[in-house]
């Protein structure tokens, strides 16, 4: 797929965006393993450490519709700014490989970079290490 519509998605998202307290908008958009599109904005709450980010947004969305692998992502903000490290181990979580997913950055002027997730997050904390710990969570258990 080309990523125009991934990006668009993101850039829709935005305009939801819940933002009283940053002021920083941030929109998100998911590709699934079936080429689905999933979008997420940040929610904000009074209580700031309650608020939600985008790209957590749209993986949530993701899995509540059944998806459970992302291809390629796409995020939107005035800046380009690239996903914060807790919505980076999110991604991670549903990635097939995080070598294999893009993360694409674009900035309101339209301006983008992108990069795979494992530049991002190179030394990702996966669901393997936690099965490989006594009285953990096994591989069974995961399906
Ligand atoms: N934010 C996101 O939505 N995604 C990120 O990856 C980084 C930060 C939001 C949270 C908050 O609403 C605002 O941006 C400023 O931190």
């Amino acid at each position: 797929m080309d990523n125009s519509e991934l990006v668009a998605a993101a850039k829709a998202a935005r305009e939801a965006a819940y933002t009283p307290y940053s002021g920083y908008a941030v929109g998100a958009a998911v590709q699934d393993e079936r080429n689905r599109i999933h979008r997420g904005c940040n929610v904000e709450n009074a209580s700031f450490g309650a608020t939600i980010c985008a790209e957590r947004n749209a993986v949530a969305s993701m899995v509540a519709h059944g998806g459970r692998s992302i291809a390629a992502v796409a995020v939107v903000t005035a800046d380009g700014g690239v996903p914060c490290g807790m919505c980076l181990q999110v991604l991670a979580e549903f990635a097939p490989a995080t070598e294999q997913v893009e993360v694409i950055c674009v900035a309101m002027d339209g301006s983008s970079r992108t990069f795979k997730l494992s530049d991002l997050l190179p030394h990702a904390f996966r669901s393997d290490a936690v099965a490989r710990t006594p009285g953990g969570v096994q591989g069974s258990d995961l399906t």
